[in-house]
């Protein structure tokens, strides 16, 4: 059985018809990345897998529990994350105050501790930097112009390979 398994699904902003019967299957332990122009539907898909704008049509299924009509914070609760995108994190709350949320559905006090260590060796200047508020995390450059999403990645991309190294010898191990 896929881990997910989205089916032909629909999504509308009112009128717009913004997904147009999208399928796609995750495996366990599977990398599946979503690749598409601007406005071809990536974020509504995440969006909608996640709850937030829910399909009006198709079927949605996590481990084979049908996920299609439940609330964001049920699905959350079944362990989908979405990581978001445009720094929309907590700005006046702490570095360590807004990866403590991300925990908020959990009581294993011994396992939040170990992966928030896992955090910090993963990304070790964010460690530095627990005390400072989330929304400052940006001011370190004087000045950054990102125009094509795609080709001014720079050294985000070495970190991602870093950092889905480390998260698939943690999870194969
Ligand atoms: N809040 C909204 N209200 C109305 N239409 C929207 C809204 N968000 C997205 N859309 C429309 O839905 C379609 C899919 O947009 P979506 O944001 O999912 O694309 P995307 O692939 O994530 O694009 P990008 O690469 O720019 O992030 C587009 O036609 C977009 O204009
Ligand atoms: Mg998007």
């Amino acid at each position: 059985m896929a881990l997910l398994e989205v089916d032909t699904i629909h999504t509308y902003y009112g009128k717009i018809h913004a997904l147009r019967g999208i399928s796609l299957t995750v495996e366990q332990g599977e990398i599946v990345t979503l690749i598409g122009g601007n406005g071809a539907g990536k974020t509504t898909t995440l969006k909608t897998i996640c709850g937030i704008t829910p399909a009006a049509e198709g079927k949605i299924h996590l481990n084979g529990e049908d996920i299609t009509r439940m609330r964001p914070h049920e699905i959350v609760a079944r362990g989908v994350i979405q990581s978001p995108e445009g720094r929309r994190i907590f700005k006046r709350m702490s570095v360590q105050e807004n990866l403590i949320m991300g925990a908020y559905t959990r009581n294993d006090q011994t396992g939040i501790d170990q992966d928030l260590e896992f955090v910090f060796t993963t990304f070790p200047r964010l460690k530095e930097r627990i005390a400072q508020a989330g929304g400052t995390l940006q001011i370190d450059a004087e000045l950054v112009i990102v125009k094509n999403k795609f080709g001014s990645l720079g050294t985000i991309p070495m970190q991602y390979d870093q950092t889905i190294s480390t998260w698939l010898e943690r999870t194969t191990h």
